[in-house]
């Protein structure tokens, strides 16, 4: 999915493409439409009422322009596109109606459009076509990899779209951010086989090279050698040793900030001897999302150019079963010298985390945001749409909580009960990894959990419910979401 521009000032005027856009608000031509030549309009306006064109949202109608003109070769066609009521419109509707209208042209067979950019009179022309923008290039995206060629859903076609070149900025920003959203995507979407932790690393090496962020990967033995003994406990048990991933993007004049992005990096979570069930485990590949939304991020952040220093670290491993996996009654010693004590191998995320964190912390980080898909909890508490938000400091929390509503992603604050954090004390060790057979709370005492490794002010965004999804959503396919990459971008740029 590329999003061109053209000079026609005119959207109809020299269109490069076979195909225009047209938006129906409540049954009438958009106003861009409205501003057509008395011929096309009055085709289209007359179009719309005989054929009792309603025009809900994502509904179409495809004319034939050219043939209605009499040209019996014209291959000329206008699209009208539904966009509903216009009461009540978003950003997020323009958004929605800029992925719907790729699917709507790719379904109808076309390889290119032009479209006017919907609501620019309410929005603004720069906001709406950074929306429209930023919609057609996350809705265009596919997955179809290791399908083989000439395979049905293969898609190896390029899809276009035009919009105005006074949209020249708002397509370049909406470029650089769904490129990153739909490289999340993709290291999400690649089966755990093939992402191994090794291979996430050298992916993120070449990445990085590419746009100019430092790197530095450790191997096992460094690992080890660091004292990261709760990381090491969990990556222990597979034949697919760990890594440990450091990004820095140093601003052009030296910063005074330091913003660390954390990430949760399990390739894949069976569970452990606390072994997921067969239907638990099916979307377990996703349980590196959080890795993902945070790699992105920096890909986006090394072109942005923002003006504080950001670094990002991933503790990637896979929690599986062998002779050498860690038990349940493990005692682990992690990086900050706390011992914790395992009573769930499934509960592998936020021993990972912890000593990522606590590294974080070290290496001199202002603020930490770190992203997991941590519990089926916070699954159960808001669904597959929204993230839980868990901050112990109140303006960290409010500053992700704003760049999220700015980035169009759904995040809840939610409470970080001191007084559950009781339960988390072990009797053998200074933590144990859950609070044990009880299922209250889970996301909380998650999150507590993590809490205990930094005194910095620290933002935890649970995505496991909108990490991954089975079916198909508005903004794209089913698979990853790239959750997270948006907010995080809109965060660097505005801390
Ligand atoms: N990766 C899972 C959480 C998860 C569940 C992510 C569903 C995405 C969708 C995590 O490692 C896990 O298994 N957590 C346990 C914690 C429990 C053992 C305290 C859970 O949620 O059941
Ligand atoms: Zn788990
Ligand atoms: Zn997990």
């Amino acid at each position: 999915m590329e999003v061109l521009l053209k000079s026609a000032r005119r959207f109809v005027d020299e269109v490069p493409a076979a195909l225009a856009v047209v938006g129906v608000w409540g049954g009438e031509l958009s106003e861009e439409g409205q501003r057509l030549d008395r011929k096309h309009r009055n085709l289209l306006s007359s179009m719309i009422e005989d054929l009792h064109f309603k025009g809900e949202f994502g509904e179409t109608l495809l004319v034939p322009l050219g043939r209605l003109y009499g040209e019996t070769q014209s291959r000329e066609f206008a699209l009208l596109f539904g966009l509903g009521k216009k009461r009540g419109t978003s950003l997020e509707t323009v958004r929605k109606a800029g992925a719907k209208l790729v699917q709507a042209v790719r379904k109808l067979g076309f390889r290119e459009a032009v479209t006017e950019t919907f609501l620019s009179e309410k929005f603004g022309k720069k906001d709406a076509s950074y929306a429209l923008a930023e919609g057609a290039l996350l809705g265009g995206y596919t997955w179809s990899k290791y399908k083989s060629a000439g395979s049905p859903g293969k898609r190896a076609e390029r899809l276009r779209l035009w919009l105005a070149r006074s949209a020249r900025q708002s397509v370049d920003r909406a470029e650089t951010i769904a490129e990153a959203v739909n490289y999340a995507r993709d290291l999400v979407n690649e089966p755990p086989n093939v992402l191994t932790p090794a291979e996430l690393a050298m992916r993120v090496q070449a990445m990085a090279q590419e746009v100019g962020l430092d790197v530095e990967i450790w191997d096992e033995a460094q690992i080890k050698q660091a004292g990261m003994g709760a990381f090491y406990g969990v990556a222990q048990g597979s034949a697919n040793p760990p890594r440990f991933i450091q990004l820095t993007y140093k601003p052009q004049n030296p910063a005074s900030k330091v913003l660390a992005l954390v990430g949760k990096g399990l390739t894949f979570d069976t569970g452990g001897y606390s072994l997921k069930p067969s239907e638990g485990q099916i979307t377990m590949k996703c349980d590196m999302a959080g890795a993902a939304a945070v790699l992105g991020a920096m890909r986006a952040i090394a072109r942005l150019k923002p003006e504080l220093e950001v670094r990002a670290y991933v503790a990637a491993a896979e929690n599986m079963i062998s002779g050498s996996a860690y038990r349940v009654s493990d005692l682990l010693r992690s990086l900050s010298g706390r011992t914790i004590e395992v009573l769930n191998t499934d509960a592998e995320g936020r021993l990972t985390l912890a000593d990522a964190i606590t590294f974080a912390d070290w290496q001199g980080a202002d603020a930490i945001v770190e992203l997991s898909t941590l519990t089926g909890a916070c699954v159960v508490a808001l669904g597959e749409k929204i993230a839980g938000l868990f901050a112990n400091n109140p303006r960290l929390g409010r500053e992700v909580q704003e760049a999220a509503e700015r980035a169009g992603e759904k995040v809840w604050p939610m409470p970080m009960e001191e007084e559950y954090l009781e339960a988390l004390k072990s009797s053998t060790a200074d933590l144990k990894n859950t609070h044990g057979r009880s299922r209250s709370a889970g996301a909380i005492h998650a999150a507590l959990f993590l809490g205990e490794f930094t005194e910095k002010p620290l933002v935890h965004l649970d995505i496991a419910g909108p990490a991954y999804t089975e079916k198909d959503h508005d903004l794209g396919p089913a698979g990853g979401t790239g959750f997270g990459v948006r907010t995080l971008i809109e965060l660097a740029q505005a801390l």
